[in-house]
């Protein structure tokens, strides 16, 4: 596909000019249609067992989104309190929040307690800590299934190197542990890695879980996690995670061990990226343009504050430009390699480097896809800079601001 921005008629009846004109530049820009078709694929994954998709808010929280994702039957898993209070804020009940922390006090366990919300013990000491403050009380508990998967080993969350989860040699403590106090271990979680297109390891992973959950007595709920990749690489052709695909394989792995148990418990997963992703383009201005040692530079309001994804993990998003409310069509234009960077102090502030682009001019609106995922969820104050707003395209193809951008008022008032 030649425009992502123009398949999908992604700012509606407005251009990305006029949003920047409203909102100010950067902004992160959503479309609602392309969240629910997200959504509703991921809540259709199970459909012959009872099943939850938990929406993994930590992708992106803002609670309009939050707010869609109920409306849309999706559960939600929350890392931290403070994802907690989002997730009630947007009309969530405590009964489909499940809390997967890591490493956390026993006050941040007792707060999703005193909500009802349920927690998954990532360690031993942690479910020890549990049974010492909450004797005869359920949880969950994760387990690391010993391999793990995904795009950059910053995100494999599974596997022998891993901070995560309680490894499969010490469930029989964890059980004894749990017994000791009376807990009862009613769900069980995992969650191997990310960015994962290929379905084979996911496929993988869910067979070996249902392995180990043999392992348990009475379960009410089995989650496989995340994962679920999406194609960066949207411009060139990169396939789709082939979801029909993995459904039918998925179903034929729950048949078997339908059949040989007495109860089939809840099965659920954890999708965060799959969501939001394709759902949201960071629009920003391009300020400055200038050749170093021979490298061509466009140099942009989108600092590493704001996306720092490329940064982090060398990830690669599709860069479309922008010009006179018109997408530049690559097929129509004359070419530039261009390194695209921000506005922070670090040489290191790069969205893409080396990219073919369209040739860029000054005051062109570069629009970086696949944002929606780990983009403002991940933004910072760096350099003191100003997160950016947050805007919706709503069904009918009009817009409206679900987060304001921060203001000076924001950055000097916590002193
Ligand atoms: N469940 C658990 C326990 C997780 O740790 C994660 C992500 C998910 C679910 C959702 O995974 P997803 O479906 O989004 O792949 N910031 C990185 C991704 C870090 C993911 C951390 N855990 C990035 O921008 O690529």
């Amino acid at each position: 596909m030649e425009s992502y921005i123009n398949e999908t008629s992604f700012f509606g009846y407005a251009t990305a000019e006029e949003l920047l004109k409203e909102y100010g530049s950067p902004l992160y820009v959503y479309n609602e249609e392309v969240l629910r078709s997200r959504m509703k694929e991921m809540e259709g994954v199970i459909e012959k067992y009872p099943f939850t998709a938990n929406y993994s808010v930590k992708a992106n929280t803002n609670i309009e989104i939050l707010k869609i994702a109920l409306e849309m039957g999706l559960n939600a898993d929350a890392m931290s309190p403070g994802e907690i209070l989002s997730l009630l804020k947007a009309g969530y009940p405590a009964s489909k929040i499940f809390f997967v922390p890591n490493n956390v006090s026993i006050d941040e366990i007792r707060f999703a307690f005193e909500r009802g919300v349920i927690t998954s013990l990532d360690s031993l000491s942690q479910l020890e800590t549990f049974g010492k403050n909450f004797r005869g009380n359920k949880c969950a508990i994760r387990i690391n299934p010993g391999v793990g998967a995904g795009h950059n080993e910053k995100v494999v969350t599974a596997g022998k190197k891993t901070k995560f989860g309680i490894s499969e040699d010490d469930i029989d403590k964890a059980i004894e542990i749990a017994k000791k106090y009376n807990v009862r271990i009613a769900g069980i979680n995992q969650h191997v890695g990310s960015q994962i297109l290929d379905i084979k390891p996911i496929l993988a992973a869910v067979t070996n879980f249902l392995r180990i959950a043999r392992k348990f007595d009475d379960l009410d709920f089995i989650d496989f996690g995340g994962g679920f990749g999406i194609p960066y690489h949207k411009l060139s052709g990169e396939d789709r995670f082939p979801l029909e695909k993995y459904k039918e394989e998925l179903v034929k792995i729950l048949d078997e061990y339908a059949s040989s148990v007495e109860k089939v418990p809840l099965f659920k997963s954890e999708p965060g990226r799959y969501i939001c992703a394709e759902g949201g383009i960071l629009l920003g201005r391009v300020h400055a343009l200038k050749e170093n040692s021979g490298v061509r530079y466009a140099g942009t309001d989108i600092g590493m504050n704001v996306l720092v994804r490329p940064v982090m993990y060398d990830s690669w998003h599709d860069i479309e430009v922008i010009r006179d409310g018109e997408v530049v069509l690559p097929s129509s234009s004359e070419k530039e390699t261009v390194t695209v960077t921000g506005n922070i102090c670090e040489s290191g502030d790069i969205i893409a480097k080396d990219r073919e682009l369209p040739k860029i001019e000054e005051n062109d609106i570069l629009a970086v896809l696949d944002a929606g995922a780990y983009g403002y969820s991940m933004s910072s104050n760096y350099n003191s800079r100003l997160r950016p707003a947050e805007v919706l395209i709503t069904s009918d193809g009009g817009h409206r601001l679900i987060r304001r951008r921060d203001t000076y008022e924001d950055l000097l008032d916590r002193f």
